[in-house]
């Protein structure tokens, strides 16, 4: 059943109100009353029918699994706070975001560009690269799972699909990773990897740019089945996604694209580019430097410049003339080509100098100084 609101949690956490509902339970905001901050609750409900021992098991899992994330600081992978056993179930303390899902946005926005879907994936395939290098899976990357801020992307919901492969589990009906952003070599029962995490990460930047699931069919096996059928992947609105998705979403996982590879891809798509783009750097010309918008990840080509000042005609930076006229900008020191004078000269010049007001000196003298 689930928790009613004000409930206090652990004597610390007062459960406000319901954020948001999935297939494991609840979100809720809450109020950490001892550090004085608001904080976001998932109350996880487990079924009735499992037994003691089971509960505990689940419950000892999904600590382990909050403590395994709270190892790891990075800005896209959801920071856990504290993880509690209370009610026989687990209860998972972390950040409250103020975000929206990524299927929250893709219901309300519609589709995404593959610019801004290129973005999100380049930030949770970083979360994913931080937590792959710890040993952790996080086994249920999808579009819920997604948290979208206004300036970052959050994955969450970290080995909560660690509970899978339990056959006491799964016989009690609760159903583990979403059909349809499982990867395929999962549905044929081998065991989750860090290759299967990005396969569910390209069928998550799918529906983010085609606004639809990959195959549209509700259950795993049929998935399966229309992606092994060896028909080109569908897609329509991807662009310069679409070899990434391509590359992501490949059956085998020994052929499918490696993280390093998809990171380099997603940043370049990311950035306006195209996601095969050869490596070598390309030359910069500069006939006239033109500003565009900023990108996420690019310096912008001006500096000192700012948006709020320029005006239209200031948007064009001219470069630097490159012919000169005759004697412009040449600063060397002028030669004196006339003959060295000699000692006596010299010495009379001495003297007269010393004796004489300068107005009194020979022209000669006067201009040699
Ligand atoms: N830390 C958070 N801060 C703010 N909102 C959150 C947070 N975590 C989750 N939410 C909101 O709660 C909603 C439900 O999340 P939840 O994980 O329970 O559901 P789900 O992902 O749809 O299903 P599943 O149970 O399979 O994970 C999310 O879609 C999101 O809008
Ligand atoms: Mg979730």
């Amino acid at each position: 059943m689930r928790a009613p609101s004000g409930y206090l949690l652990a004597a610390r956490y007062r459960l406000m109100e319901p954020v948001g509902r999935g297939g494991m339970g609840t979100v809720w905001r809450a109020h950490d009353e001892l550090l004085d901050r608001d904080v976001a609750v998932k109350e996880v409900r487990l079924p009735t029918v499992l037994d003691e021992e089971l509960r505990a098991e689940l419950c000892a899992r999904t600590e382990r699994e909050g403590r395994a994330t709270a190892m790891v600081a990075h800005p896209s992978v959801i920071t856990v706070f504290d993880v509690v056993t209370e009610d026989d179930r687990p209860w998972i303390v972390m950040e409250l975001l103020r975000a929206k899902s990524l299927e929250q946005l893709i219901q309300d926005q519609g589709p995404l560009h593959p610019r801004r879907a290129a973005e999100i994936g380049r930030q949770i395939l970083g979360a994913l690269r931080a937590v792959h290098a710890k040993g952790i899976l996080h086994r249920d990357v999808k579009p819920s799972n997604v948290l979208v801020t206004e300036d970052r992307a959050v994955l969450t919901d970290f080995g909560l699909a660690a509970l899978e492969g339990d056959v006491s589990i799964t016989q009690a009906g609760i159903v583990l990773g979403s059909a349809g952003y499982i990867a395929p070599e999962r549905v044929l029962g081998s065991k989750a990897s860090p290759a299967g995490d990005l396969w569910s990460l390209g069928a998550t930047l799918y529906t983010a740019v085609e606004g639809r699931g990959l195959h549209g069919r509700r259950t795993a096996a049929a998935a399966l089945a229309a992606l092994s059928s060896g028909e080109p992947i569908p897609m329509t609105k991807a662009g310069p996604l679409a070899p990434v998705l391509d590359a992501l979403l490949r059956i085998d996982p020994q052929t499918r694209l490696d993280s390093v590879r998809a990171s380099l891809m997603l940043a370049r798509v990311a950035a306006g580019g195209s996601a095969e783009e050869p490596l070598t750097p390309r030359k910069t010309v500069r006939p006239t430097t033109t500003i565009g918008p900023p990108s996420f990840t690019r310096r912008p080509a001006h500096r000192g410049l700012h948006r709020a000042e320029a005006t239209a005609a200031e948007l064009t930076v001219p470069a630097p003339r490159l012919e000169r006229k005759a004697g412009e900008g040449v600063h060397r020191k002028r030669v004196d080509t006339r003959p060295a004078p000699s000692a006596y000269a010299r010495f009379k010049a001495t003297v007269i100098k010393l004796c004489l007001p300068r107005r009194f000196w020979p022209r000669e003298l006067r201009k040699r100084g």
